[in-house]
């Protein structure tokens, strides 16, 4: 068995001393994983194996800005109550010395195989990318194996994120790519062993999307079928805001369509983003015992990540989505919260039913820090409809331009921003909240929201706001923490 690396040895030393500025920030999450210490980004190597979800994330613990980044490791029963257990992996090999980039995790034979990107930056300061496999047998100690697959002809060095998954008696790997002439793309590899790897040449691009073309780098993809559908998710950089779209630095979405497993092609449709809040990127899924396909993301963006952030003076920046259970209705995803989610509900709702006419009102009970509100309409003949966080969180549905807003405080407290989204009707939404974050799900995760929130007045009062009437249900349940 392998022993901790030295480097293990410092981040969890570093850990330990850290621990006591990190827990007293307020802003520390409830239920949500975050930075133990440090950064955290993206979610890496999700997988059930033995018996528990093991969720891996990308993790820079000595500094709140990005850098060598680590394979952090967290373990979970239920999805809900997780423990943080020794780091995975260390940037401390000739082919991963500046980072162990993010990818994937497969289980064969009763082993865990976990792939990764050894990020290298040589004597010349260029980038060197290297796909590798490290393989575990009780899914907590490592052994790294090096590099199985190099950069191949046609792309650059930004070559990374394999995602693997087991098909039609074969295993085979996604990865995110950057072509010769500056298009992003996902390429495919096929393996009868997870350790030889053949190049099956591009599966999708930049270039099919016609001349404005789909971004220069795609990050992070992943792919799965959902409800009989081929569903290639990825991150594009690269994208410039188009109205309501694209507005964060770097996107997260999906195509969908069908994989020709013969020509190894994949016929799909336009790009659709999955989240249309501030602070959602690099989302990776999983296949839970039970079929369902859950997915997680890191709850941040690539622009973000330095003393900037309210938490950095605590030492710590960043956390990830909840879990989301994904189906593909009519063309779109739809996520929902997992339902374990509901083992943190504590006792004691608080439940209303009421009608409200041009008005702005607290209901008794409503309120608090780290909490899930369901708010379902009755009946509707207003103009608008607003639910506040605080003082400076709001969201909005505008009637006349059947518009969903989430605006929030700016991270360096000058003004608010906001993200929209296009929505036909408005007749559900659950809302998680917690201590500095929002995820809304809007008609039965229809559309989703995510974004970090830092409200320093600290008010946990929930206020609905009404242009015109409307009768609505609500619910709220405080939620425990999960960590
Ligand atoms: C996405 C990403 C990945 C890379 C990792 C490095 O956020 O840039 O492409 O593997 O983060 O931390």
């Amino acid at each position: 068995m392998n022993q901790p690396t030295a480097l293990i040895h410092e981040a969890c030393r570093h850990l330990a001393d850290r621990q006591e500025l990190v827990a007293a920030d307020p802003y520390r999450l409830h239920y949500h994983l975050m930075a133990p210490v440090g950064l955290i980004n993206d979610p890496n190597g999700f997988i059930y194996f033995q018996g528990r979800y093991h969720l891996f994330f990308q993790w820079n613990p000595f500094e709140t800005k990005h850098g060598k980044k680590f394979w952090g490791h967290f373990i979970s029963e239920n999805l809900t109550h997780w423990e943080l257990v020794s780091p995975a992996l260390a940037p401390d090999e000739w082919y991963d010395k500046d980072g162990c980039y993010s990818g994937s995790a497969v289980v064969k034979d009763d082993k865990l195989y976990i792939f990764y990107t050894g990020n290298v930056k040589n004597e010349d300061g260029e980038r060197e990318s290297y796909q590798c496999l490290a393989v575990s047998e009780d899914g907590h100690h490592f052994h790294k194996e090096g590099p199985v697959i190099h950069v191949p002809d046609g792309y650059t060095a930004h070559f990374r994120d394999p995602k693997v998954f087991y098909k039609n008696n074969s295993w085979q790997m996604v990865i995110g790519a950057q072509s010769e002439d500056r298009e992003g793309a996902v390429v495919l590899y096929t393996s009868p062993d997870l350790r030889n790897w053949t190049f099956q040449g591009k599966l999708a691009s930049a270039d099919s999307f016609g001349e404005e073309g789909l971004g220069y780098m795609w990050e992070c993809p992943d792919l799965f079928e959902l409800d009989g559908s081929d569903i290639l998710i990825i991150s594009p950089q690269g994208l410039e805001p188009d109205g309501y779209y694209y507005n964060n630095i770097f996107q997260a979405g999906y195509l969908s369509g069908k994989v020709d497993n013969k020509a190894l092609s994949y016929e799909h449709g336009d790009f659709t983003e999955l989240d249309r809040g501030f602070d959602f990127y690099a989302p990776q899924t999983t296949e839970a015992p039970d079929g369902r396909r859950i997915l997680m993301a890191w709850m941040g963006n690539a622009e973000i990540g330095g003393t900037e952030h309210p938490t950095a003076e605590y030492g710590w920046v960043h956390a990830l989505t909840i879990p989301r259970s994904l189906e593909f209705i009519d063309g779109s995803i739809r996520q929902h919260p997992v339902e374990e989610l509901e083992q943190l509900r504590l006792s004691g709702v608080s439940h209303h039913h009421v009608t409200l006419k041009d008005e702005e009102k607290q209901l008794e009970n409503m309120h608090g820090d780290a909490f899930e509100l369901q708010v379902s309409f009755r009946e509707w003949d207003a103009a608008s409809f607003q639910i506040r966080f605080g003082k400076t969180t709001t969201f909005t549905y505008d009637e006349a331009t059947r518009t969903c807003t989430l605006e929030r405080m700016r991270f360096d407290q000058k003004g608010m921003e906001s993200r929209k989204c296009y929505l036909e009707t408005l007749n559900h939404i659950q809302v998680y909240k917690d201590t500095s974050s929002v995820e809304l799900f809007l008609n039965n995760g229809e559309e989703t929201f995510s974004a970090r929130i830092f409200d320093s007045t600290r008010d946990p009062n929930i206020t609905f706001h009404t242009k015109g009437q409307i009768t609505l249900t609500a619910y709220k349940w405080d939620m425990g923490s999960g960590l």
